[in-house]
C-alpha cells in the first residue's frame, strides 16, 4: 500500500490505527471505498474535529483513507 500510494508507511500505519480507535466511536467506521476521494477531503476535517484529533492526526487519517482507496477502489 505504501508503494502504490507513495505515502510513508509509518503515516499509513498511524492513520489506520486512528481510524480504528477513533472513527468507530460514534458510528461504524466507514470503509475507504464507500466514499469518494473528494468527499473524504470534506468529511475528514469535520470528523477529526468531532474526534478531538490534532491536525497532524487528521492528515494521517486522510492519507491512510485515500491510500486504501487506491488499493480497493
Ligand atoms: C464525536 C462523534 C464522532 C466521531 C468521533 C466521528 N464521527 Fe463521523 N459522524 C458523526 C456524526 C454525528 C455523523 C452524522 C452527521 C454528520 O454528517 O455530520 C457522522 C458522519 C460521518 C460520515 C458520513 C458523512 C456524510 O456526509 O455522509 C463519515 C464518512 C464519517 N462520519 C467518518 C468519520 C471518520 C473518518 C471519523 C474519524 C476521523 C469519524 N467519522 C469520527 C460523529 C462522529
Amino acid at each position: 500500500m505504501a508503494q502504490k500510494s507513495g505515502a510513508n508507511l509509518a503515516t499509513l500505519d498511524h492513520g489506520h490505527a486512528l481510524v480504528l480507535s477513533h472513527c468507530g466511536r460514534c458510528h461504524e467506521p466507514q470503509m475507504p471505498s464507500t466514499i469518494s476521494a473528494a468527499d473524504w477531503h470534506t468529511v475528514v476535517p469535520g470528523m477529526a474535529w468531532n474526534a478531538g484529533l490534532a491536525k497532524a492526526d487528521e492528515k494521517a487519517i486522510l492519507t491512510y483513507l485515500l491510500a486504501a482507496k487506491k488499493i480497493a477502489p
